[in-house]
């Protein structure tokens, strides 16, 4: 055991973590496409917002099919996006800045491009070994070994051509056929594993997000779903959340804590509820596991207070901590998700995105809800992870034309699901056009598109804006710093109908999601979501941060 103080080895419990999706944060090199060199260029806005760490989207060489989700060598870095040397360097300035670095780790699949997926496909009986291949049903074996679809859309299979030309056997891939699903069983995929975490937390990397967390044990035998699967994520799939998963993360927490100070995981797992979610955050498995039902919220303070009383209650129950998050590069931006009608519960997914588009957007609601939101997340007990743009308020880009889309969702669902590019449009840094500094003066267009009336958006323009949401996270990170982190537990507080109230030290966080404001209690207001209010009243899709001492 390492004599590390417990504050320098339990850093990431109250921790605000910035994900960086690398593609569209900065572009150092003019080529349209965000890299490291870019990332080192704008570290200081990470430190001016006052994050505690970043989380870098898949760096690796990819035929970037699922944007690097389809990783062909997990040792290296892409170079559209620079070198090894690079990667090193980045560490090097964002713990010098006082930033901890986690990268994402993509478990569940390689890229087909992958060494070992090529032998595979050549026959190399010990490759084939390593993902799903079997025969299929059929006479001819003409039907795919079982009913599973991919999470993109279309079957979860694909049939191979053998050497002589005949249609061989199906490969598993859960995702787009260009990532096949690694066989867990097979200990030579475990060994390879445990290498690549050592290979990065070697070169100082201080964790990793994993990727697809809950998919990688499947159910033995590979059953069939059947007719009565709803494809809900209250229902548990054979493909997910198999407790086999379990044993790969104790073997993972052995190698991270080896390390000193030791190394964390976070998880990016869907299990068909809070109880199950926090199983992965045992003692002895992973440190963080993303609490999905708050992003899944509508923005009502019934539903969102339910959702935050039952994960502190499982998650403490195993001696963990929760880890909050309201977006990433999966979901539509919370501005544009909260610019509608809400739901009355749970949306199954926010990739559900065809619902979204159901009616029109009113932006500007959707913004102020969502600068309560981010005061609400930003005040519960526990770690929260920010995705790059949030800061800046921009909403989801809903109006790509259908040959800019690059997200394989958009041609397997048939442009049913437009996909997830518009919320990962090039950030907005400065006013100047045409890619408001994304890039160089004179590079290439960004790889999307970005709206033309985004410059009132960019860091620039809303720097030093009392009123701007920049400010409103910049202020809001301080204080959480100052007074939230050592606050210790919440304590809801008895309020009307549509609103919630929590205290935490001295502190307490306010929303209100009613249709008439509410009058607060007294007190110092600390922080408001809507620029000039009062500590009297709360308005109505506002959140507000009262000290009480
Ligand atoms: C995760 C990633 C997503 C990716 C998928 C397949 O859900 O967040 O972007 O497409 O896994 O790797």
């Amino acid at each position: 055991m390492s004599s590390t103080p417990r504050s320098v080895t339990d850093w990431w419990r109250d921790a605000v973590v910035y994900q960086l999706y690398i593609r569209s944060f900065a572009d150092a090199d003019g080529d349209g496409t965000g890299d490291i060199g870019g990332v080192r260029a704008r570290l200081d806005h990470l430190v001016e917002l006052g994050v505690d760490a970043l989380w870098v989207n898949p760096w690796y060489p990819s035929p970037q099919v699922d944007s690097g989700y389809d990783v062909a060598d997990f040792r290296d870095i892409d170079p559209l996006y620079g070198t090894l040397d690079d990667a090193d360097t980045l560490v090097r300035d964002a713990h010098a800045a006082g930033l901890k670095v986690l990268l994402d780790i993509v478990p569940n699949h390689t890229s087909s491009e992958h060494v070992w997926f090529r032998a595979a496909l050549a026959g190399d009986a010990g490759a084939r070994g390593r993902y799903h291949f079997r025969a299929g049903r059929g006479e001819d074996g003409e039907l795919p070994p079982n009913d599973w679809t991919s999470n993109f859309g279309g079957p979860a299979w694909t049939r191979t051509t053998d050497a002589d030309g005949t249609p061989g056997d199906w490969y598993l891939h859960l995702f787009a056929p260009e990532q096949p699903d690694l066989d867990w069983d097979n200990p030579e995929v475990r060994g390879e594993f445990e290498d690549i975490l050592r290979f990065w937390f070697d070169r100082g990397v201080d964790g990793f997000r994993i990727d697809v967390a809950h998919g990688l044990a499947k159910e033995p035998g590979l059953p069939d779903v059947g007719p009565d699967w709803t494809g809900s994520t209250e229902e548990l799939h054979p493909a997910f959340d198999q407790d086999g998963v379990h044993d790969i993360y104790r073997a993972w927490r052995k190698v991270a804590d080896s390390y000193d100070p030791p190394r964390i995981f976070v998880a990016e797992s869907w299990p068909p509820s809070s109880e199950r979610l926090s199983l992965y955050l045992r003692p002895d498995e992973l440190h963080q596991a993303f609490q999905f039902d708050l992003l899944r919220a509508p923005f009502d303070a019934r539903v969102m207070k339910a959702v935050i009383a039952t994960s502190l209650h499982d998650t403490e129950g195993v001696g963990a901590s929760c880890t909050w998050t309201l977006s990433n590069h999966d979901v539509v931006r919370q501005v544009t998700r909260y610019a509608r009608s809400q739901p009355p519960a749970l949306v199954d997914g926010p990739w559900d995105r065809r619902r979204w588009h159901e009616e029109p957007a009113d932006l500007e609601l959707g913004l102020r809800r969502a600068r309560a939101a981010a005061l609400l997340m930003l005040a519960l007990p526990g770690s929260v992870y920010l995705y790059q743009g949030e800061e800046l308020g921009l909403p989801e880009v809903e109006d790509l034309d259908a040959d800019r889309r690059e997200d394989p969702i958009f041609a397997r669902s048939g442009s049913l699901d437009v996909g997830r590019d518009g919320c990962r449009v090039p950030l907005p840094w400065d006013t100047s056009a045409p890619t408001y500094a994304f890039g160089p003066e004179g590079g290439a267009a960004p790889w999307l598109p970005q709206p033309a009336d985004w410059a009132g958006l960019s860091v620039a323009a809303q720097a030093g804006d009392p009123a701007s949401t920049f400010e409103l996270y910049r202020s809001a990170l301080r204080l959480r710093r100052e007074r939230l982190v050592d606050a210790g537990p919440l304590a809801w507080l008895d309020t009307p109908p549509g609103t919630l109230a929590f205290g935490r030290g001295s502190l307490t966080c306010w929303l209100n999601t009613s249709d008439h404001s509410v009058a607060l209690p007294g007190g110092r207001l600390l922080l408001g979501s809507v620029p000039g209010m009062d500590d009297r009243s709360l308005p109505v899709d506002a959140a507000a941060w009262v000290d009480t001492t």
